[in-house]
């Protein structure tokens, strides 16, 4: 077994780093509070008797050598970033139990055949620089230099952000891993949904990752004064951006499955008087199913150009990124289901809807991911929560799914 209060006391003490006056917490990429969570990590992989390092795009390691050094690695991790005045467990959990698994086999002596890695990813939210998963796909080796322009909102580009935290935005490639390097990626995180605690569980094991699409909406029409132009008269994009944001929720409902977000908008020129010339807005839409969330973007796009013809204003899409849906691995849903039978747990599958750095990393290698049951289901927020025991149970499971992982062929 772990050291469940271990983990937890450092799941509350890295939980003070970014903390908000209102209780959330905004740890964003490249920032001083993600540096400083980074090195209190740092230091609680070195207390595990783990080689640190950081690779070229930032991704933080802990390395436990294996037996055979030439045996492919296993990773375990998660992320340190968070979204805006998000929750304290979306991230930390993973990484901080990825730590004590490797620190509980060094304190019993346990080697391996295989070497063990515990990574903490640079920018999974995407929530600096509305792109994410930077560190997952360097390790893929997918990220290019061209992405790196995403810009947040100050104006401070992907690339911008890296030089200012000692990074070389040309040197990217090198925190590409190589095919067959590496045995497989597992993650535990919370669930962010229902399912477990409905199911009265305290841990799953997951089926595969909701893959997503996060686009950008401009709708364009004419800045006047808000007193003297006439009703009839009016182009005003943020009238039409209503009504498509209004029509995005109807689309996304008519499948049951696909869940449509607006969560950032922007109004131009801003003025309380002043009828606006632009107004910006995100979709982030994600369905389980590819084909089923590409038809609902298209009819979302065909009804917003609709909407904006009726109305007079120029409606501008934007792509910004794509994540397909992935299956998680047979081989790392048995490992944590052998986990879960020799603990005593229920096995129980579920699917994640949230998205995660294992969807960058299906060409590398099989991935795979364990969930623990949320309170009332709430993540992406500070009422996010997970009781000290679920997190020790789904550590617990972690531990015994790496070392059936490691020590395997
Ligand atoms: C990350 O948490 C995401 O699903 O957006
Ligand atoms: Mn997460
Ligand atoms: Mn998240």
């Amino acid at each position: 077994m772990i050291n469940e209060d271990r983990l937890w006391n450092r799941l509350m003490e890295l939980g003070e780093i970014g903390k908000q006056p209102s209780g959330g917490i905004t740890r964003l990429s490249f920032t001083k509070e993600e540096r400083a969570a980074k090195e209190k990590v740092a230091s609680y992989m070195k207390e595990a008797g783990l080689a640190v390092y950081e690779d070229a795009v930032g991704n933080l390691l802990g390395r436990k050598e294996g037996k055979d050094p030439e045996a492919a690695v296993v990773l375990v991790g998660s992320h340190l970033d968070s979204v805006y005045n998000g929750g304290m467990f979306d991230g930390p959990l993973g990484v901080l139990s990825a730590v004590e698994v490797l620190q509980t086999m060094n304190e019993r002596g346990v080697e391996t055949k295989h070497p063990i890695e515990v990574v903490a990813f640079t920018d999974e939210e995407g929530a600096r620089f509305s792109y994410g998963m930077i560190g997952s796909r360097g390790m893929a080796g997918t990220l290019s230099e061209e992405e790196l322009v995403h810009q947040d909102k100050h104006g401070i580009s992907i690339a911008e952000a890296m030089k200012a935290a000692g990074l070389d935005p040309s040197e990217i490639g090198k925190a590409a891993r190589r095919k067959g390097s590496v045995k497989a990626y597992v993650e535990l995180h919370i669930e962010q949904g229902r399912v477990l605690e409905q199911a009265n569980l305290p841990v799953g094991i997951v089926t595969g990752i909701a893959g997503l699409v996060w686009a950008k909406f401009t709708v364009e029409g004419k800045a006047e004064h808000a007193g003297a132009t006439p009703m009839p008269i009016r182009r005003d994009p943020l009238v039409a951006a209503a009504q498509i944001i209004q029509m995005i929720e109807q689309e996304a409902k008519k499948t049951g499955t696909t869940v449509g977000t607006v969560g950032q908008m922007q109004v131009f020129p801003g003025g309380i008087n002043v009828i606006p010339a632009r107004v910006e807005f995100s979709l982030d839409l994600r369905d389980i199913d590819a084909a089923v969330r590409d038809n609902v973007f298209q009819s979302i796009i065909e009804r917003a150009q609709q909407i904006g013809q009726e109305r007079n204003v120029k409606v501008t899409v934007e792509r910004l990124q794509e994540m397909p849906p992935v299956l998680c691995s047979e081989l790392v849903q048995n490992a944590a289901k052998e986990a879960c039978k020799q603990l005593g747990f229920d096995v129980f599958s579920l699917p994640s809807g949230a998205a995660h750095d294992g969807v960058q990393l299906v060409d590398l290698c099989p991935i795979g991911m364990i969930f623990v049951r949320s309170k009332d289901g709430i993540s992406h927020s500070p009422e996010e929560w997970s009781s000290k025991e679920d997190c020790a149970a789904g550590a617990n499971v972690l531990y015994h799914t790496v070392m059936r992982l490691a020590m395997g062929e």
